[in-house]
C-alpha cells in the first residue's frame, strides 16, 4: 500500500496566507498540518508516500524533506495547475504503479487517524475496488455526498448538490487499487474545469464495481478556511499534555494545559490553556488565552490574544484590544504607535481582512 497526499491547490479561501504560503504548512499547534497526515499514513504501515505539489513546491519539499525523519521515502509529483483530485491521480500514475494507495487531501485532519480505515482495505474489502469515508455534516450543499442504498452499498457520488441526496459528506481519505487509473482516464473535465474524483469514483460504480464506505464518528475538519482551522488548532491543544521548557518568571502564571516550548520565554504575563508558545518565542507582560498556539520566535508584549493562531517570526505589540479568532502570518507586525493623530494605519497583502471590532 502506497500514500498520495494532495499538497498542491489553490488555497483561495486562505488568502492572503496562501498568497505567499502553502496552506498544509499552516501550523495546527505548531506542528504543520501536512505533518498530522504523514504521521497517520506512517502509523497505518505505509512507507512509499508521493506529495503532490503546485506553485508552493519549494516550501513543502523544505518542509518534508525526503521522509528520512518519518522513515519514510517521499516522491514529489509536480502538478502544473490545480486540475483537480483525479488530475493528481492521473500525474501520480508513474509512482502508485500496480499498488493499492490511500489518497489523502493535505489539508484534511481526521481524529481517528488512518490505521483502521487502511486495515480494513487491505484485509476485508472483499473485491471491492475503492473505499471512501463518510461524515455526516449539517450543510451536505458544500460538499461532495454520497447516496447509499438500503443495504449501505455506495450507488452515486455527487459534487455539492442542491438537493443533497443525504447528508454524508466524502471525507478526504480514499483508497484505490489499479482499477482507478483507467477511471480517472476515462473521465471527462467538470463544469469548473476540474477532473473530480467523484466523477472518477461513480465511473467506478457505474462500470459494476463495489466502492466500500466507511461512517467515520470522530471528528473530521478540512482546515482549508479560517474558521475550520481555528476549529482544529482548538482540538488538538485540547489534547497535549502540560510541559513547561522554557523559562517562566516568578511574575507570571501558567494555568492549565500549557505547551512553553523550549528557549521560550514568559514574563510577568499570564498563559491561560490549553495553549502553546513556541521555540524562541517572548511573552512579556501580556495575556495568551485558551486555544491560542503562538509559533517560533515571535514576540507578545503589553498585548492580549486568545483563540488565534500566530505564524512564526511574528510580533504584537501593545496591540490595546484582546486579539481574538484570529490567523497572523509570518514576520506580521501588530502594534500601536502612539502616534498623533490617533488613527489606524495599514498596510494590508491582498485578500487581507480587518475587522476593527
Ligand atoms: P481543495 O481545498 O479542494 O482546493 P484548493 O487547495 O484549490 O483550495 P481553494 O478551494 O481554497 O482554492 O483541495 C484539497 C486538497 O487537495 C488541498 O490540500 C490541495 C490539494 N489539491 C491538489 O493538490 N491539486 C488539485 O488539483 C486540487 C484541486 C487540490
Amino acid at each position: 500500500m502506497k500514500g498520495l497526499i494532495l499538497s498542491g491547490g489553490a488555497g483561495t479561501r486562505l488568502r492572503p496566507i496562501t498568497h505567499t504560503s502553502a496552506k498544509q504548512l499552516v501550523p495546527v499547534a505548531n506542528k504543520p498540518i501536512l505533518f498530522y497526515g504523514i504521521d497517520d499514513m506512517v502509523e497505518a504501515g505505509i512507507r512509499q508516500i508521493g506529495i503532490v505539489v503546485g506553485d508552493t513546491k519549494a516550501e513543502i519539499m523544505a518542509a518534508v524533506g525526503d521522509g528520512s525523519r518519518w522513515g519514510i521515502e517521499v516522491t514529489y509529483i509536480p502538478q502544473d495547475a490545480p486540475l483537480g483530485l483525479a488530475h493528481c491521480v492521473l500525474i501520480a500514475q508513474d509512482f502508485l504503479g500496480d499498488d493499492d494507495f490511500v489518497m489523502y487531501l493535505g489539508d484534511n485532519m481526521l481524529q481517528e487517524g488512518l490505521k483502521e480505515i487502511v486495515e480494513r482495505f487491505e484485509h476485508e474489502r472483499e473485491g471491492a475496488t475503492a473505499q471512501i469515508c463518510l461524515h455526516q455534516v449539517p450543510d451536505p450543499q458544500r460538499f461532495g455526498v454520497a447516496a447509499l442504498n438500503a443495504e449501505g452499498q455506495v450507488v452515486r457520488l455527487v459534487e455539492k448538490p442542491v438537493d443533497p441526496p443525504s447528508d454524508l459528506a466524502l471525507v478526504g481519505v480514499y483508497l484505490f487499487d489499479p482499477t482507478v487509473h483507467e477511471a480517472v482516464r476515462s473521465i471527462q473535465p467538470s463544469a469548473r474545469g476540474e477532473l473530480e474524483i467523484t466523477d472518477a469514483i461513480q465511473w467506478l460504480i457505474d462500470q459494476g464495481h463495489t466502492v466500500l464506505q466507511q461512517i467515520l464518528t470522530g471528528w473530521w475538519i478540512d482546515t482549508g478556511k479560517l474558521t475550520p482551522l481555528l476549529e482544529a488548532n482548538r482540538l488538538i491543544l485540547e489534547t497535549l499534555d502540560q510541559s513547561i521548557e522554557g523559562k517562566v518568571d516568578g511574575a507570571s502564571s501558567i494555568e492549565g494545559r500549557v505547551v512553553i516550548q523550549a528557549g521560550a520565554e514568559i514574563v510577568n504575563s499570564t498563559v491561560r490553556g490549553p495553549a502553546i508558545v513556541g521555540e524562541g518565542t517572548r511573552i512579556v507582560d501580556s495575556y495568551v488565552g485558551p486555544f491560542t498556539a503562538i509559533a517560533n520566535d515571535c514576540e507578545v508584549v503589553h498585548s492580549e490574544i486568545e483563540h488565534s493562531v500566530v505564524l512564526e517570526h511574528s510580533k504584537v505589540t501593545d496591540a490595546g484590544t484582546r486579539i481574538v479568532d484570529s490567523l497572523i502570518g509570518k514576520q506580521v507586525e501588530v502594534f500601536r504607535s502612539h502616534q498623533r493623530p490617533r488613527a489606524t494605519r495599514l498596510m494590508l497583502g491582498d485578500h487581507s481582512q480587518v475587522d476593527l471590532g
